[in-house]
């Protein structure tokens, strides 16, 4: 046998294996299912949460099927004491939102992905995994994988950010590494939810059809490609329906084109929540509306609890469904083993988090080093060197809270290391001295800034050799229902700013927080810029060694910065207008007050030093939609230090039947170069991929000219033309998926 003919045995031998396991699932559910009462059934498809009154005697009856939020473990072991009395014992899920770490909290995912580093983006899903799974938590509700294009939306700080390209890839790494932490993973929020109006949370979208199948649901087939289980449906209604009570969105959609087969839960309280959105008064209303158009699971509104039986008995729902549904949730579990999983020691959790915790740290780190994002250095103020006495300025830099961000997980204030912290020991190391100065503390929205406080801070500072200026939002300030209406620095804080400038020493300003703030009225004031994000129990270290040069920076933009909050929503992959922006031209696409560039594009980082790119060449100048074209480029290091560079590929489809963005990221890659180091870079693009939808959900890639640009951002200009001679026509369900291999997606696991 040929390594080729026993690849393909090897092949059928795990087919026939996974079908057969599938076999033994479904008797099992068989068999369970006829011995549950109709009691059995409903609690299966209930999501009950932690509450200061819980109902563990519900856990026991069977009625509490499945649980979420008792994250410690013992806190969960109360349940488990319960659930050991029921009568079936059928394992629960217990879920919880692991978003960026548990007991260590890295870099929040858009931090993350402006890491443009899938490995160590899974990396960090998976140690959040493994942390978690060791105090009994055996389903996250992430990734978020919903895409956006406004920040002043508070929840972009969990995604990956405005492109389709990155965010399927991110989703795809980020997926993985939750289930290799052994976590069911739900990707979340089906659908658009990142497109509220005016960044509104929980608003309503209007979207059209191709927009939705071109960006919105390629992240989500990443993530269910990549072996996600669940879905969570959104809070927002879309194109004037509910996404929670959305038939079009979760039958036609998620299920016919997309092959979806597993359990699809609501949001939390999202069902009751329909009331608010006028669709029924009544909660008999609200569970039928819901359950039939495709919720499998109510998280905590508890009305399919309520009310099912009743819906059940007046015919309004089927009992086919509910047993549909009820199947869904028992594949899911015995196809996790979580019947293996019912137990939890809180000492062994507690060993185990102990003996995973270095590498955690590790990972922590690293990711600290691979987001701290530079965005300004004309003069190469950064990196610090040779002073002697750096001042560190700003509340934000000594207070552990608002390093862990948003979602702090089970992480102990006491873990943090704070940026002063770290700053302090790499200062040390480099025989200088911090002197930290809290001025106004977080100077957020203080009404009244204290001028003294101000004046003294830059008194103190202008004695040091580099002011190191941490500024941004608090945590309180970023993620779910912390809309914002202006990204503006807070007035305190920019009187800060000035003040220190006004000093004449140089001024490196530290922005913290989940996403792109403005900086117009500072950027002429200081030395350099660079996004720190929330760093998390350990990232300020990694994001120290990158302030003092250790580490080249290297991550990149996720989502364009805007000059103005008026110029939002913003992406580099806007569809082209008849009259393109122009300066002398009045009657153009732009704003009469800010123009119409971003402050930085997507893709947009700096490093220590420069790159040079050669022109770029491809494998072929012709190719059909079937084929895969090499783009190729030489990278050089002209520097004195080592560099990552991101080598970043867009595509723009020149004619087509729609009107396509003037050009969109199809690939990316990066390399670590020495100084003075060239090397070839080649980046794989499939031809399959810079197609478009129809309305209907066809996915076409029409023959004609195209134009790959190749650079380090969205404005890159070198470019070269490829012919595609051969196009292609498909149904939605066999449009590739961007980042994931294959000419189709890969079949989605059976549950
Ligand atoms: C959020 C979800 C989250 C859920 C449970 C909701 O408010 O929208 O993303 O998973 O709460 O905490």
């Amino acid at each position: 046998m040929g390594p080729r003919s026993m690849g393909i045995a090897l092949a059928l031998v795990a087919a026939m294996a996974a079908e057969a396991r599938a076999d033994a699932i479904d008797r099992r559910i068989d068999a369970l299912m006829a011995r549950m009462s109709f009691d059995d059934k409903i609690g299966q498809v209930t999501l009950a949460s932690i509450a200061e009154v819980f109902e563990y005697d519900k856990v026991t009856s069977g009625a509490y099927g499945n649980v979420m939020n008792f994250g410690t473990a013992p806190e969960y072991a109360k349940v488990l004491a319960a659930w050991r009395k029921s009568r079936l014992k059928i394992p629960l899920l217990h879920g919880t939102d692991i978003i960026y770490g548990n007991r260590t909290l890295f870099v929040p995912p858009l931090g993350q992905a402006a890491s443009f580093d899938l490995a160590l983006n899974r990396a960090a899903a998976e140690q959040a995994g493994r942390e978690s799974a060791a105090t009994g938590i055996n389903w996250t509700y992430a990734p978020m994988v919903d895409l956006n294009r406004d920040p002043r939306w508070g929840r972009v700080v969990e995604g990956a950010g405005e492109d389709v390209h990155l965010a399927a890839c991110l989703a795809g790494a980020r997926v993985q590494g939750f289930r290799a932490g052994g976590l069911i993973v739900s990707a979340k929020h089906f659908v658009a939810y990142g497109f509220g109006e005016g960044g509104r949370d929980y608003d309503a979208v209007e979207m059209g059809e191709p927009f939705l199948r071109d960006h919105v649901l390629p992240p989500f087939r990443a993530a269910i490609a990549a072996g996600a289980e669940t879905v969570m449906s959104a809070f927002n209604a879309f194109n004037g329906v509910p996404a929670t009570a959305n038939r079009h969105l979760l039958q036609d959609i998620l299920r016919r084109d997309m092959k979806f087969r597993g359990p699809v839960t609501s949001d939390w309280g999202a069902i009751d929540q329909l009331a608010n959105h006028g669709l029924s008064p009544k909660p008999l209303d609200l569970t039928v509306a819901t359950f039939n158009a495709g919720v499998d699971l109510d998280m905590a509104s508890y009305l399919f609890l309520a009310n099912m039986k009743t819906a059940i008995d007046k015919g309004l729902v089927s009992r086919a469904r509910l047993d549909e549904a009820v199947r869904r949730v028992l594949r899911l579990k015995f196809e996790a083993k979580l019947d293996e999983k019912m137990h939890v020691d809180p000492a062994e959790a507690l060993a185990v988090q102990a003996k995973i915790a270095p590498h955690g740290r590790d990972v922590a780190i690293e990711m600290g080093r691979r987001a701290t994002l530079l965005l300004h250095n004309p003069e190469s103020r950064l990196p610090l060197g040779s002073e002697k006495r750096i001042a560190l300025v700003g509340g934000l830099a000594d207070s552990p809270r608002d390093h862990m961000g948003p979602h702090p997980g089970l992480s102990q204030m006491g873990d943090i290391v704070t940026l002063r912290a770290a700053l302090a020991a790499r200062a040390e190391k480099a025989g200088a001295t911090l002197d930290y100065l809290p001025a106004c503390g977080a100077c957020r929205f203080a009404t009244e800034t204290d001028d003294a406080v101000i004046a003294e801070t830059a008194k103190t500072a202008a004695e040091a050799d580099v002011i190191l200026a941490v500024v941004g939002e608090t945590y309180e300030e970023s993620g779910e229902a912390a809309a914002r209406a202006d990204l503006a620095l807070s007035a305190p804080q920019v009187k800060l700013v000035h003040a220190l400038a006004a000093t004449g020493k140089p001024v490196v300003l530290l922005l913290t927080g989940g996403r792109p703030m403005l900086v117009e009225n500072v950027i002429d004031r200081v030395d350099a810029i660079a996004m720190v994000w929330f760093p998390g129990t350990y990232g300020a270290i990694g994001t120290a060694e990158v302030l003092f040069g250790d580490v080249s920076p290297s991550a990149r933009l996720p989502m364009t910065w805007p000059r103005s909050t008026g110029q939002l929503p913003l992406s580099y992959d806007r569809l082209p207008t008849g009259r393109p922006a122009s300066a002398d031209d009045k009657w153009t696409n732009k704003y009469i007050d800010v123009g119409w560039t971003p402050r930085w594009p997507f893709g947009h980082g700096l490093g220590y030093g420069t790159t040079s790119f050669s022109a770029p060449r491809l494998d072929r100048t012709t190719a059909g939609a079937a084929d895969t074209v090499t783009v190729t480029v030489t990278v050089t290091n002209s520097g004195t230090r080592a560099m990552r560079e991101t080598v970043q590929v867009y595509v723009h489809d020149q004619i087509a039947s729609r009107s396509r963005p003037s050009r969109q990221l199809k690939g990316f890659a990066q390399v670590d170069l020495a100084p003075g180091e060239a090397r070839e870079v080649r980046v794989p693009i499939r031809v399959a991929t810079l197609g478009f939808h129809f309305d209907d959900g066809t996915y076409v890639v029409e023959p004609g000219k195209f134009r790959v640009f190749v650079g380090r951002d969205a404005e890159a200009d070198a470019a070269v033309d490829l012919e595609v001679t051969k196009g292609s026509r498909v149904p939605p369900w066999e449009a590739p998926i961007p980042c994931v291999d294959g000419k189709t997606p890969p079949r989605a696991a059976k549950h």
